[in-house]
């Protein structure tokens, strides 16, 4: 990780689970994050909990992120600090809703946090990559359920912005290849994560029975992501699995 100290990050949803996880950890690691996520005083409460003897903070960023303006804003902060470096797109929400009962605001709202919002994240990200001369790495945080088709229902629309997502990176790297770029970009697809996500949403979900058993931590994410970015860059890790021992496909 060292080749990364001193550099710039930018995490969203980082006030919160998987990406205060990550945040946090990258800061530990030596670089300056940029901290993206609607609740300021988590933000602090983040910035203030760093402290290591690599140099490395976070920077608090307050933008809501399905705003183009706001992801763009967020983005060009981490550009006048030296560059991206390192673009984690984490932020993303769940709603249960049945398929046939068209809730829009619920679609609307999975498909402009989970999927829109990395359209401007990635056209910044990377311009701001290139104009730098950064052999950035891109990692979107993604899900198990991008592999596969929910049995149970309430879930599917939800699944369907993750398929986007694999999708997305799919075509990222592709056209990252043909211009001969050497920038890398991962998905990390976790199962279950112990997190807020499940009480977030319009309608909580009942994790219950589910935090009885080994749930993965934001941690685990975390350190997922620490070990993409260590690879040296020959390596290509297009997918990262994470599933709690125990669990089924698609948990
Ligand atoms: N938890 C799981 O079981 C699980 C499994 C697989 C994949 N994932 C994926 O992992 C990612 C993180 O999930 P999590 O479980 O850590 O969720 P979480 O604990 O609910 O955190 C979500 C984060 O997203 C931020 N956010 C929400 N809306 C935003 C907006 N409009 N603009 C900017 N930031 C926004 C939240 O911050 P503010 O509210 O402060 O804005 C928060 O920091 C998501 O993409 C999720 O789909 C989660």
């Amino acid at each position: 990780m060292d080749r990364w100290i001193g550099k710039t990050a930018v995490v969203t949803g980082a006030s919160a689970g998987i990406g205060r996880a990550i945040a946090k950890l990258l800061a530990e690691n030596g670089l300056t994050v940029v901290a993206v996520a609607r609740r300021e005083e988590r933000l602090k409460e983040l910035a203030a909990s760093i402290s290591n003897s690599k140099g490395g903070k976070i920077v608090p960023f307050t933008a809501d992120i399905t705003k183009e303006d706001q992801a763009v804003a967020a983005v060009r902060h981490a550009d006048s600090l030296g560059g991206v470096s390192v673009l984690v797109n984490n932020a993303g929400a769940i709603q249960l809703t049945q398929t046939i009962n068209g809730e829009m605001d619920k679609w609307r709202h999975m498909f402009e946090l989970n999927v829109f919002s990395l359209g401007p994240l990635l056209r910044e990200g990377v311009k701001s990559m290139k104009n730098h001369k950064i052999d950035g790495h891109i990692i979107n945080v993604s899900s198990i359920s991008a592999h596969g088709l929910p049995m149970d229902g309430g879930k599917h629309i939800y699944n369907a912005t993750k398929h986007a997502v694999r999708v997305i990176t799919e075509g990222v790297r592709a056209e990252l290849t043909a211009i001969g770029s050497k920038i890398k970009i991962t998905m990390i697809s976790p199962g279950v994560v112990d997190t807020e996500i499940f009480e977030a949403g319009l309608n909580p979900i009942d994790v219950s029975k589910m935090r009885t058993l080994p749930m993965l931590k934001s941690e685990d994410i975390a350190l997922a992501c620490q070990h993409i970015l260590s690879t040296p860059p020959n390596v290509q890790v297009p997918t990262y699995f994470l599933k709690f021992r125990l669990s089924y496909y698609l948990q």
